[in-house]
């Protein structure tokens, strides 16, 4: 019997870039490959357990096979535990391959979550504070002095950088105390001064890094997120980061995923947060990608009997069918080499790189050769600075 594939996305996000790339792929490899491949919305599943037995429904019709892997995009800041998540539980004890898995993107739902997982391996962080009670932002105020001033405020649950702002002072924290929403936590952060602007975004998908983008925002403001208007080039990344982000990834047991990076004077870096849901419209069209196709071909890779692709196994995690839970924190150790693809400096997305070349670490995209890794004093503010130069 021929193996089945699933998309299963939500209605309010279906019609965005991620989710139309990622469908294109998928179809167009399943019929290829042979796959019976269903695109599925969140709203059309109904979950039973009858006579004991957990059951699946779409459409009111009660199914008798599932799929063997389902590729699951969800909008991460609205995901609710009791609907959505239920649902992937659900998917997940009925022996189906989630990708992201459930606990995943929990992880990467709450940005105090993300540093919980993260905290006790290692990995560089700001020092973060957040609190029980949703009413207790005032509280913090005085708990969070020894972050220092200015300090980071975050929406535990923010996206896109509109929940996110830098405070100035003890004053003006007090201030704005009453006008913020209340209905999530917030969590208080070191301001990391010297990244003040920008950070990298690292795509890594099944355990490699894919690429990495500089974000830097224009208008002055601490926030260099692309949404805000900030700007992404192609930027090389240090085997500190790649090995950090390809850490962070497996920590959080993610198939797929977004990494942002902060930037230290001295080149190293340190996590800023995790996306499951990652965007990546601007991450395509900077480093000239095809960031869905990469996807798609990684899913397609965990389907029954092709655990020989090279991007198939992902260290920590269980192939389609064992119900095993991801053993946590996998080594960065052992992880295959994180490939890098650059051209020169294009923003076109015209050319969709067929996944072979984006394995293959000797061959980039266009042509040009693989940039050199930079040495350990690698100063990635002077990179900056040339790279904003060139604008
Ligand atoms: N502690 C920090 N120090 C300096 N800049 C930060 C810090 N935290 C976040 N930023 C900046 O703000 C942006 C948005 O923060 P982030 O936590 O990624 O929230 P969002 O989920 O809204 O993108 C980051 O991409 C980075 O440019
Ligand atoms: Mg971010």
């Amino acid at each position: 019997m021929c193996s089945q594939l699933w998309f299963l996305t939500d209605r309010r996000i279906r019609e965005d870039y991620p989710q139309v790339q990622i469908l294109r792929a998928l179809r167009q490899r399943c019929s290829e490959q042979d796959v019976r491949f269903r695109a599925v919305l969140m709203d059309q599943i109904a979950v039973t357990v009858v006579g004991g037995h957990l059951g699946l429904q779409l459409n009111q019709k009660a199914l008798t096979t599932f799929p063997d892997v389902v590729l699951v995009r969800v909008p991460t800041p609205s995901v609710q535990s009791d609907s959505d998540i239920t649902v992937l539980r659900h998917l997940e004890k009925l022996g189906c391959r989630l990708v992201n898995r459930p606990q995943s993107i929990l992880n990467c739902v709450n940005k105090f979550w993300t540093f919980q997982e993260l905290a006790g391996h290692g990995v560089p962080m700001p020092d973060t504070f957040s609190y029980g009670g949703h009413e207790d932002f005032s509280k913090m105020i005085d708990e969070a002095e020894p972050l220092g001033y200015p300090v980071v405020v975050k929406s535990t649950r923010g996206h896109r950088g509109k929940a996110v702002f830098l405070a100035r002072d003890k004053h003006h924290l007090s201030d704005i105390c009453h006008l913020i929403r209340h209905d999530v936590p917030y969590l208080f952060q070191k301001y990391v001064k010297e990244s003040h602007g920008k950070d990298i975004r690292v795509v890594v998908v099944g355990g490699r890094v894919i690429g990495s983008m500089l974000r830097c925002s224009t208008d002055g403001r601490m926030q260099s997120n692309c949404s805000l208007g900030g700007v992404g080039v192609m930027c090389p990344l240090t085997e500190q980061g790649k090995q950090l982000a390809i850490q962070v990834s497996n920590i959080l047991g993610m198939d797929f995923c977004g990494i942002d990076l902060l930037i230290m004077d001295d080149g190293s870096f340190v996590v800023c947060e995790a996306n499951a849901n990652v965007g990546f419209l601007a991450f395509d069209q900077a480093c000239n990608l095809d960031v869905g196709g990469i996807i798609a071909d990684y899913t397609m890779s965990l389907l029954p009997n092709r655990q020989t692709g090279k991007m198939a196994v992902l260290p920590g995690l269980s192939s389609p069918r064992e119900k095993k839970e991801p053993d946590g924190c996998a080594s960065a150790q052992g992880v295959a080499e994180s490939v890098y693809a650059i051209n020169n400096g294009s923003t076109s997305s015209e050319s969709e790189p067929e996944l072979g070349e984006i394995r293959d670490s000797s061959v980039s995209t266009t042509g040009a050769s693989p940039p050199m890794l930079p040495d350990p004093g690698y100063n990635i503010n002077n990179r900056i600075a040339s790279e904003l130069k060139l604008k």
